[in-house]
C-alpha cells in the first residue's frame, strides 16, 4: 500500500494562538512541520518548546520561511493588518492558507485575497472555529432544515474584559489591529450569526464607544436584513475582568427559536415546549480548524470557513464603523 506524502506545514506568527495551532498540527497524522516565522526570538523559542522540536527552522520573516522550507500549507496567526500581504505571499508561493480571524481588514483586501486564491486554485480558510463546534453546527443545520421557520429576529451579545486585557498591545493600535473588539473576538459573533442564519444585512445603525482608545470597545448595532429580519449585535468590550468571553445568541423564526448560551449549550424553543435543551448527542460531531484544514487539503472535507465568510464579516464591520462615525444608518456595500 502506498502512503500519502506528508503535508508540509509552516506557521507564520508564533504568539499564544499560533502556538495552539502548531501544537494541534504536530498531533495530526501525516503533517510534517517544516518551519516557523516570527520577528520575536522569544515567541519562536516558546513555539519550539510547545512542540519539543528545537531544530524546527525558525525565521524572522515569513517570506524566508516560504522560500527556504517550501511548505505545502501555512497557518497565519499574526496581528490583523499583516494578514493581507502574508496571505497573498503564501498563496503566490503555492501554499494552502489557514488564516486567523479577521481574514483581512477591508473589503478591498477581501477582494484581493479571494482573487489570489482563485488564481492559484489553492485553499484559503479562516480559523472561525464556531463552524466546527457542535452547538453552532446544530443551529445552522436546524435553520437550513426549516426547524424554526423563517428567521425574523436575532439578538446577540459578546462580553469580554477586552479593554482591560489589551492595554498597550498591538490590539489597540489600529495600524496593526485594523479595529477593536469588533475586528477581534466579535468577528466570531458576526460571522456565526451570518453563517448560521444566512441572513444578508442590508442597512446598519450603530453606536460605538472607543473609551480612551483609538478602536471600538463597546458597540451597539442594529441591522435590517434582506427580507426584513432585524438583528441586534451588542459587543461589550469593557466587561470587568474575571469572566472570560461570554456570548449568547438568540434567533427567532416564524415557528420557534434557537438559543446558544455561552458558546456551549443550545435551547430549541417550539410552541408549547419552551427552553428545550438540546442534548450533546443530537448535535453534529465537532472538530478543530487545523484538522479541518488538513482534511480539506486531502480532499476529504470542505473547508469549514472559506474566505467568503471573511468577506461577509468585513462588509458588515465596515458598515458598522461607518454608521457609528457618521451617526446615520448606512447601506451595506456588496
Ligand atoms: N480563533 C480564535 O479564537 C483566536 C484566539 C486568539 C487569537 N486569535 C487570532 O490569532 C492571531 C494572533 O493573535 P495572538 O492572540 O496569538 O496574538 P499574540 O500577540 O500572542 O501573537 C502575535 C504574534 O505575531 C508575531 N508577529 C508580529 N509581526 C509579525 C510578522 N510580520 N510575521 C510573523 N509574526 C509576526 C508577534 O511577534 C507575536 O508573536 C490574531 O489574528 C487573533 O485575532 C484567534
Amino acid at each position: 500500500m502506498t502512503q500519502a506524502a506528508p503535508i508540509k506545514v509552516g506557521l507564520i506568527g508564533c504568539g499564544g494562538n499560533g502556538r495552539g495551532h502548531l501544537k494541534r498540527m504536530s498531533e495530526i497524522k501525516g503533517v510534517e512541520l517544516v518551519g516557523l516565522a516570527d520577528p520575536s526570538t522569544n515567541a519562536r523559542a516558546l513555539a519550539h518548546e510547545a512542540v519539543q522540536q528545537p531544530d524546527l527552522p525558525g525565521f524572522r520573516n515569513h517570506r524566508k520561511l516560504l522560500a527556504d522550507t517550501e511548505p505545502d500549507a501555512v497557518v497565519i496567526s499574526t496581528p490583523h493588518t499583516l494578514h493581507h500581504q502574508q496571505i497573498i505571499d503564501s498563496l503566490e508561493a503555492g501554499c494552502h492558507v489557514l488564516c486567523e480571524k479577521p481574514l483581512i481588514c477591508s473589503t478591498q483586501e477581501a477582494r484581493d485575497v479571494i482573487a489570489a486564491r482563485d488564481a492559484t486554485g489553492l485553499i484559503l480558510g479562516i480559523a472561525y472555529q464556531r463552524h466546527i463546534m457542535p452547538p453552532y453546527m446544530y443551529c445552522r443545520q436546524a435553520i437550513a432544515s426549516g426547524a424554526i421557520g423563517e428567521v425574523t429576529s436575532v439578538s446577540c451579545w459578546q462580553a469580554q474584559a477586552w479593554w482591560h486585557l489589551t492595554r498597550g498591545t498591538w490590539r489597540v493600535k489600529p495600524e496593526l489591529s485594523g479595529g477593536g473588539q469588533l475586528n477581534d473576538s466579535a468577528s466570531h459573533l458576526l460571522d456565526a450569526v451570518l453563517w448560521m442564519t444566512q441572513l444578508q444585512p442590508k442597512v446598519v445603525s450603530a453606536f460605538v464607544d472607543k473609551l480612551d482608545t483609538e478602536v471600538d470597545i463597546v458597540s451597539a448595532v442594529t441591522t435590517q436584513c434582506v427580507g426584513g429580519a432585524l438583528c441586534n449585535f451588542s459587543v461589550i468590550g469593557n466587561a470587568p475582568p474575571g469572566f472570560g468571553v461570554w456570548e449568547d445568541i438568540v434567533m427567532w423564526g416564524t415557528t420557534g427559536a434557537l438559543i446558544i448560551r455561552n458558546i456551549q449549550d443550545v435551547y430549541h424553543l417550539t410552541p408549547g415546549n419552551p427552553e428545550q435543551k438540546v442534548p450533546r448527542r443530537e448535535m453534529p460531531k465537532g472538530s478543530d480548524p487545523d484538522t479541518n484544514f488538513i482534511a480539506a487539503i486531502r480532499g476529504t472535507k470542505e473547508i469549514a470557513a472559506p474566505a467568503e465568510c471573511g468577506m461577509s464579516v468585513i462588509q458588515l464591520t465596515e458598515a458598522i464603523w461607518c454608521a457609528a462615525d457618521i451617526g446615520k444608518a448606512v447601506k451595506v456595500e456588496y
